[in-house]
């Protein structure tokens, strides 16, 4: 093995940036192939901005694009995060100019990863990113190394953890959505901007990554079907508990012969399944492999220690010699993404209705639900407080989307229904 020093340019000095500096100044001996990672430069947004690493010794660039291109960087690692804008400009920069590159952006991966590979590929270098899913936790590669034996069908998990804290919190503490939300804002857990996480892009981005890397084709964001957990109440953790369930955010991508569905939902999953009894802000994710059958895995999906070691593993594969194609197959043989029409999916659903403390409504909406095709599996009604009506509550056997949906369509119309009725899926893990 050579004992050469990998001289890497650092841009992005925030908690993943800090993370990996505090990492190498404990770790001088991180020497995985024998010979040695220093950093030489640095980019962020303010030099001057306290850091609770020291930077004074090495070489500051106001422009990550500068910093990528420096002849003193070997090694390219990119922790500015965006899809768009300084990231994906430097990464771009970098590749070009031949260099290996080390990330941890899913939203740049999960959107333009496909041109990306192509010029990592053209100028045969790694572009690596093990930290852009699951944090610390090895989910790529997994996927991208100890799979290419088998035929994976599916990935399914909990892929953001500040939607599984929300969620767990909401149960254990009997609090709203907003209410927890506020919460996590306040200690660090959330960003001011929740959106990413809260509106399942965040978990979108990664599971769109894994499914390139489950299935070889393209990831494709744009063809994911999202939604988050903004519109969960209460009233639903506790009707699906007295079901038998709990409330998950799960992101999940299938493949068919029809093409890949890339999907992430709140979703219904049995009280003592693995993924139900993942709680606060870990990560959970099932592969299922034709030949291998199933795999679990369940670990710290975020933080700066957890996600700074999977950048360092990632530095290390690097020194190493990684050169596999960036994601299962080489750019040029990625599948078309096929991407299954929501219209075909089939599934088991919860449908939480609100309706008047009156005689005759049970009836009338399991009519409506007969006429369209809709089978009943189990029914639940239970006077709540303050709901402003009664909320009754039912699962139904496995049924294509469009139906319920026209099956939800008709119910709203009903006179004694008094607000839409909350379709959930119950997941099929
Ligand atoms: N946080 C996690 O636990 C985690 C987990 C997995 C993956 N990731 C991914 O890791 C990446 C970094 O996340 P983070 O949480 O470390 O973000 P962060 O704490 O917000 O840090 C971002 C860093 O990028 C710098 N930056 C922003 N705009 C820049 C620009 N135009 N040019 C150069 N630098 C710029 C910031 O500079 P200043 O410091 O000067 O403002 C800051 O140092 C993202 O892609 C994120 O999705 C994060």
């Amino acid at each position: 093995m050579t004992q050469k020093t990998w001289r890497l340019g650092v841009a992005g000095l925030g908690t993943v940036g800090s993370g990996l500096l505090q990492f190498l100044s404990e770790r001088p001996d991180f020497a995985p192939a024998g010979g040695k990672a220093v950093i030489t430069g640095v980019s962020a947004r303010s030099k001057s901005r306290p850091r609770p690493v020291d930077i004074s010794g090495y070489a500051w660039f106001d422009d990550a694009v500068q910093l990528a291109l420096s002849p003193e960087t070997d090694v390219f690692v990119e922790l500015v995060g965006g899809s768009d804008g300084p990231a994906k400009a430097a990464v771009e920069a970098a590749l070009k100019a031949g260099k290996p590159v080390v990330t941890a952006n899913k939203a740049l991966i999960a959107e333009h990863g496909a041109e990306l590979a192509a010029l990592a590929e053209a100028a045969g270098v790694p572009l690596l990113f093990e930290a852009a899913v699951m944090g610390g936790t090895p989910a790529v590669k997994m996927l991208r190394e100890a799979m290419v034996g088998d035929d994976v069908a599916s990935v399914a998990g909990i892929l953001n953890g500040t939607c599984n804290y929300i969620l767990s919190e909401m149960e254990a503490s009997g609090r709203s959505f907003a209410d927890v939300l506020g919460d996590a804002q306040r200690m660090g857990y959330a960003e001011a901007d929740p959106t990413m996480d809260v509106g399942g892009f965040d978990a979108a981005h990664k599971v769109s990554i894994l499914a390139a890397l489950a299935f070889g084709c393209a990831p494709t964001f744009a063809a994911a079907e999202i939604e988050g957990i903004s519109q969960i109440e209460l009233l639903d953790i506790k009707l699906a508990k007295d079901l038998g369930y709990r409330i998950r955010l799960i992101a999940s991508a299938d493949r068919s012969e029809e093409g890949v569905a890339v999907r992430v939902h709140p979703s219904l999953v049995p009280l003592g399944h693995p993924l139900a009894e993942t709680r606060g802000a870990l990560n959970a994710l099932f592969i299922e492999g034709r030949r291998i059958g199933r795999i679990f895995i369940q670990g710290p999906g975020a933080g700066s220690g957890p996600t700074a070691a999977a950048v360092a593993a990632d530095i290390a594969d690097v020194m190493t010699g990684a050169s596999r194609p960036v994601f299962q197959a080489p750019a040029g043989k990625l599948r078309p993404f096929v991407a299954v029409a929501p219209t075909r999916r089939v599934g088991k659903a919860y449908l939480r209705l609100l309706v008047r403390d009156q005689a005759g409504v049970i009836a009338a909406v399991s009519e409506t639900l007969a006429e369209c095709g809709v089978s009943i599996d189990s029914f639940l009604q239970k006077p709540v407080e303050d709901a402003g009506g009664v909320p009754i509550v039912l699962t139904t056997h496995a049924t294509a989307e469009s139906v319920l949906t026209d099956a939800i369509n008709r119910i709203e119309k009903l006179p004694a229904v008094l607000e839409r009725p909350r379709l959930l899926r119950i997941a099929r893990i």
